[in-house]
């Protein structure tokens, strides 16, 4: 582990002078049942180590004596302005979400108790119920929600699922399908049962490590049969089979929820930007490992260091720090240049767990100014829903209204120019691309009602030229089931 120490070496030399401006976590959920069955969510377990997870960031961001506490922000209560949270609306995701925050901003009575109390007229002292829960807006978005692409681009997305799928035909699939057959035989007695016989094989490679992974720290009765070695060895396939699906140099598609997800960090660090830095501090965004898969693939991380094949270990995180030079310092009045960015990893939420600094783009820098961080990253992203729908081919209600707006601009990648956004406020995580695509469709809509009431008071057909949204009715596959 040279690298990784030679790495934070560097990153406590910088820690002396420096102020935290902004930060963006993406966090993957803790430890939950086996996602093979529809049901699962998180358990105790996980809900700890989101909890632990939340805490430690707590400690970092928030506490007065942290070398890294954000400039600013509230440390015990928090200010709902301060803090953006968007989830898919999806329970174990949710639950995620929920309780890193309860880590990050625990009920203010055991914090503090002074703040936590509020004074009627008459005298009597009110406290919120839990000893002061503390409310965090999370925004859950579902998969009709324009802005869930940033969270979770593969979700229904037909181009994804093609793409991906193609991988069970290259030729590294099919070798490792023949040279592990044998080895996923000893599992055919557990398994068999669950997965049907003949499905035992690299081709659920990914249900087969987490079945077994789930039942070896949590059902008893037969965790004292799955020998560890074994388990670890279908981690690595299952490691080989995620990052096939999700990310190829040559087959951009399998990477689209990185790319949709890159959008969505810029999009957070552009509200802390736009309002220097006295909004939006820090944002969680919560999803699956195979967005994680994906971006470090699109960003090199892959190529720089292997461990970046392998899934992330529940509860981990992507970090995203915007910071400056110097103590104290004020938000920089050109951030383009003056502030910083980097970008960090902590791979799991045990005590001792680092966080870890990696060059992104495979270039060896530890940071890089916000300026060429954008650049850089909005080469990679996919930027609209307009554009998502598009390349995804995807049968979503919105695209119908996307790719009209799309159409009337001539350029798909255009169709959040129209948008008047809401970026000032960068809590409603609604970006100019949805809201230009919405007010578009809306228009067009308006456009048919009147088309329709000139026919009735003329009497006249019109042609309609910018048709009511097309609806591009494809009946294709859904997407695979989600990752989470
Ligand atoms: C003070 O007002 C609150 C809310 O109306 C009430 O519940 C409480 O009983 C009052 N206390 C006294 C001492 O009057
Ligand atoms: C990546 O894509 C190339 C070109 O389509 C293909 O030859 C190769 O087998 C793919 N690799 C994997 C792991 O799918
Ligand atoms: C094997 O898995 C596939 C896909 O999940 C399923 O459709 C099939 O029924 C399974 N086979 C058996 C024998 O259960
Ligand atoms: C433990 O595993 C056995 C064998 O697969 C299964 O029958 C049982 O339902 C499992 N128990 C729990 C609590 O998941
Ligand atoms: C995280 O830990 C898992 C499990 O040990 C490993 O497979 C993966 O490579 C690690 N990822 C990073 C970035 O350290
Ligand atoms: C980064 O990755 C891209 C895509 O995989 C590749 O084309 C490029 O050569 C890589 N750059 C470096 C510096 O490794």
């Amino acid at each position: 582990m040279a690298p990784v120490f030679a790495l934070l070496t560097a990153l406590a030399a910088t820690a002396a002078a420096e102020t935290i401006h902004g930060v963006v976590i993406f966090t993957r959920h803790g430890d939950r049942t086996a996602k093979f069955y529809p049901t699962y969510s998180l358990t105790n377990l996980g809900a700890e180590q989101v909890y632990q997870s939340g805490s430690y960031y707590r400690d970092r961001y928030l506490s007065n004596s942290s070398a890294y506490k954000v400039s600013g922000i509230s440390s015990d209560q928090i200010q709902p302005a301060q803090v953006y949270a968007s989830v898919p609306d999806q329970l174990t995701l949710y639950q995620t979400s929920l309780y890193f925050l309860q880590g990050f901003y625990p009920p203010l009575g055991s914090v503090n108790s002074q703040l936590s109390i509020e004074k009627l007229t008459n005298g009597t002292d009110t406290q919120d119920p839990l000893n002061g829960y503390q409310f965090v807006q999370i925004h859950a978005l579902s998969t009709s929600d324009p802005n869930s692409i940033y969270l979770k681009g593969a979700d229904d997305c037909p181009a994804w699922t093609s793409a991906s799928t193609s991988y069970r035909s290259s030729p590294e699939y099919l070798d490792t399908l023949n040279s592990t057959a044998s080895f996923y035989k000893q599992f055919e007695d557990l398994l068999n049962p669950i997965l049907g016989a003949g499905n035992v094989t690299y081709k659920q490679a990914y249900n087969i490590f987490d079945l077994l992974n789930v039942a070896s720290i949590h059902n008893s009765s037969i965790s004292s049969r799955i020998d560890a070695a074994a388990l670890n060895q279908t981690r690595y396939l299952a490691n080989q089979w995620e990052s096939g699906m999700n990310f190829n140099n040559t087959q951009p598609m399998r990477a689209i929820g990185g790319q949709t997800f890159i959008q969505n960090v810029l999009t957070q660090m552009n509200a802390t930007v736009a309002s220097k830095g006295t909004k939006q501090k820090f944002s969680l965004l919560t999803g699956s490992y195979n967005t994680f898969l994906s971006f470090f693939g699109l960003t090199n991380l892959t190529s720089t260091d292997p461990t970046f094949l392998g899934i992330p270990n529940y509860a981990g995180n992507m970090v995203f720090e915007m910071y400056s030079d110097a103590n104290n310092a004020s938000f920089p009045a050109n951030p383009n240049d003056d502030l910083k960015v980097r970008f960090m990893m902590r791979n799991g939420s045990d005590a001792g767990t680092p966080l870890t600094n990696y060059p992104l783009w495979g270039e060896g820098n530890l940071n890089v100014t916000y300026g060429t961080f954008v650049n850089k990253m909005s080469n990679l992203a996919v930027k609209t829903p307009a554009s998502w729908c598009a390349k995804c081919g995807s049968l979503q209600t919105f695209c119908a209204a996307a790719n009209v707006t799309a159409a009337n601009s001539g350029d798909a990648s255009a169709a959040g120019s129209t948008g008047s956004g809401n970026a000032s406020s960068g809590s409603t995580g609604l970006s100019n691309a949805a809201a230009g695509g919405i007010g578009a469709g809306v228009t067009l809509a308006v456009v048919g009602l009147l088309a329709g009431l000139a026919f009735l008071l003329f009497g006249r057909k019109r042609k309609a030229t910018a048709a009511a949204p097309v609806a591009h009715e494809r009946k294709g596959s859904g997407s695979e089931s989600s990752s989470v």
